[in-house]
């Protein structure tokens, strides 16, 4: 069975939340799912995987939160080709932090894709100040990213 990782940044569960309602969803369509929230570089050099997908949230001024923090660094450290990559973004924030909305999930979209990994779709920023429930806007992108990652 094809298999997608999620990988979470969240500082109070916002993020994790919408890894668990989009789970299902990949699930109903045959894929196994796992959810980290301590990702590693292990992570996106697993050929097992068929994809893995980001949900992440923006904390402090345009910061990631605590645990994607490290993962980020060592991406950066460790510098390898990621060609054979396929991932997906959703970027939690808010719109009042104006400059810099969402820009957690931004910078690790715009890092995965300068060493070479390929986005599926485009990146859903969920702007939180419009959405009590972040996995509402979630329900219907991921439904479009599947259907791009098989297409
Ligand atoms: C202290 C603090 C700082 C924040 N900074 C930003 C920011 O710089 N940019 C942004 O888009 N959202 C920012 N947010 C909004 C969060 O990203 C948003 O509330 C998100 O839903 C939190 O997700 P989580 O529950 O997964 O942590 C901030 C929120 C808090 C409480």
């Amino acid at each position: 069975m094809a298999k997608i990782k999620i990988l979470v940044g969240t500082v109070y569960g916002g993020a994790r939340d919408v890894a668990d309602g989009i789970k299902p969803v990949l699930e109903q369509k045959g894929y196994q799912v796992d959810i980290s929230e301590d990702p590693e570089i292990a992570d996106l050099t697993d050929t097992d995987n068929a994809a893995i997908l980001i949900s992440c949230s923006t904390t402090g001024a345009g910061d990631f939160p605590p645990g994607f923090e490290k993962f980020y660094d060592s991406i950066q450290q460790v510098g390898m080709s990621l060609s054979h990559l396929k991932y997906g973004v959703i970027a939690l924030g808010d719109s009042s932090y104006d400059e810099t909305f969402c820009d957690a999930g931004k910078k690790i979209d715009a890092t995965l894709e300068g060493f070479g990994a390929m986005r599926i779709g485009r990146r859903l920023d969920i702007d939180c100040a419009e959405y009590f429930e972040a996995t509402e806007p979630a329900l219907p992108w991921i439904e479009d990213w599947a259907n791009r990652l098989v297409g």
